[in-house]
């Protein structure tokens, strides 16, 4: 007996009809996005481990635990992205693409060296638009509103955590009151929290121990530190998701894990999900991060919806979007002879629009109707002794109960008939 082999720890399997509403939400966020004008991009899988460590930041937890970071053949450092936003930057900085507002929409599997539970995989999925170029807090709408229209083209109620970070102007100000305040704490914060302060001190008010929610209840909050500029951003953004009907929900303690964002800031929430892994989508500004990296000055936005998450709400909610596969015709070689033909009808068949296939096993023609019927092929092309001599197939509408024969060049155009009839049982 040999070893079987199992995918790698934290991997999934989407297997049928899984996949298929995957695709369809794939379909579905990037079919909303092109709707928006956000053109199709895709970078590699892989990139330079200092563009992460650069662009996500040093003091995240996923540059400092949960990248995927190996030496190549050539002895250079790659890291698996952990996500698009940076890699996209990066080419667009390299094939001068930016200048003027830049609008792309990718799809990709990310990576993060995680702990696996449902909802928490090591390779994921992520949908992601970027705009870039511009400051217009119209753009942080805009932005915004696109993901809601996702989630409600797909169905999924979410709740949207909406917050402003602040910039480089008035968050080193708040930051130093904040670890104040922390510090101010003593021991009575539990060791990691500590850890964390020390590290980036915003990050503590995210964290989920209700015992450091409780100690942290009269914190400084970023909302109430803003300067004047981020202050008029932030409500520019409030006014116009108002007029476009977009809900939030006030988060002042949202942080986000990843250190490029600036000013807007948010993140969708499903309730289908347990609190660890809520998080269907996120996203926010980050005027900053071009620079970073290398590029000229270049203010973005954008999100990224994590379609694994998404796939796990809809199931949870018992939904799937987009049925398995239903043949529609089946086609019959009753004889060696026949099959040539048979494969040349699938083919027509296929052409004209009908999902068509043949049974690929040896049975008596009652045993091949049995099967045919199991199926659920509204149509059945048989292919005899008699029909081959007479250069015709016989053509049989299960729904109806009628048979007829055909020749074989008018086959494809009948079955399409049928099929487009629709149900002849069913009420007019
Ligand atoms: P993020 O919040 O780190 O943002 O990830 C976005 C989404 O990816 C999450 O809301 C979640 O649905 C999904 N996700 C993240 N990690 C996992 C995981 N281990 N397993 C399953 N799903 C996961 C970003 O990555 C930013 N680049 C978003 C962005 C784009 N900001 C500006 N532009």
């Amino acid at each position: 007996m040999t070893d079987r082999f199992e995918g790698p720890k934290g991997t999934f399997d989407y297997l049928p009809p899984t996949a298929g509403t995957r695709a369809v939400v794939e379909r579905t966020v990037l079919g909303q996005a092109r709707l928006a004008g956000y053109q199709l991009t895709e970078t590699p899988v892989f990139e330079d481990t200092g563009l992460f460590a650069r662009g996500v930041g040093q003091s995240t937890d996923v540059v400092q635990k949960e990248m995927y970071t190996f030496a190549d053949k050539g002895g250079r450092s790659v890291t698996l992205r952990p996500e698009l936003t940076a890699g996209v930057v990066r080419a667009l900085i390299e094939h001068g693409r930016l200048g003027g507002l830049v609008k792309v929409a990718f799809s990709g599997p990310c990576f993060r060296y995680e702990r696996p539970q449902a909802g928490r995989q090591r390779q994921f999925h992520q949908v992601d638009i970027e705009a870039i170029g511009s400051p217009d807090p119209a753009v942080d709408a805009d932005v915004v509103l696109v993901g809601h229209e996702i989630f409600r083209a797909l169905g999924i109620d979410v709740t949207l955590l909406l917050t402003s970070l602040g910039d480089p102007e008035c968050r080193p100000a708040y930051r130093e009151r904040l670890l104040e305040f922390l510090r101010g704490l003593g021991d009575e914060l539990p060791a990691e929290a500590r850890a964390r302060a020390e590290q980036n001190p915003l990050r503590v008010l995210d964290m989920k121990d209700p015992r450091v929610r409780e100690l942290t209840a009269g914190a400084p909050l970023m909302r109430d530190w803003l300067c004047a500029a981020c202050k008029v951003h932030d409500d520019t953004v409030r006014s116009l998701l108002i007029e476009a009907g977009v809900p939030w929900v006030e988060a002042p303690r949202l942080v986000r894990g990843l250190d490029y964002y600036t000013r807007t800031t948010f993140e969708w929430q499903a309730e289908a999900l347990d609190a660890a892994q809520d998080a269907l989508g996120g996203g926010g500004r980050y005027d900053g991060l071009s620079e970073l990296v290398g590029g000229p000055p270049a203010p973005g936005i954008g999100w990224a919806l994590g379609l694994d998450r998404i796939v796990l709400a809809l199931e949870r909610a018992g939904r799937l979007p987009e049925p398995p596969v239903q043949l529609q015709a089946m086609v019959l070689p009753l004889t060696p002879a026949a099959r040539g033909t048979a494969l040349v009808l699938v083919r027509d068949l296929r052409r004209a629009g009908v999902a068509a296939d043949q049974p690929y096993a040896e049975r008596s023609l009652r045993g091949h109707m049995k099967a045919a019927a199991r199926t659920g092929a509204r149509v059945v092309v048989l292919l005899g002794d008699d029909e081959l001599a007479a250069g015709q197939a016989s053509v049989r509408d299960m729904a109806a109960r009628e048979q007829g024969r055909v020749p074989l060049e008018a086959v494809a155009a009948r079955v399409a008939g049928i099929v487009a009839g629709g149900d002849p049982g069913a009420a007019p």
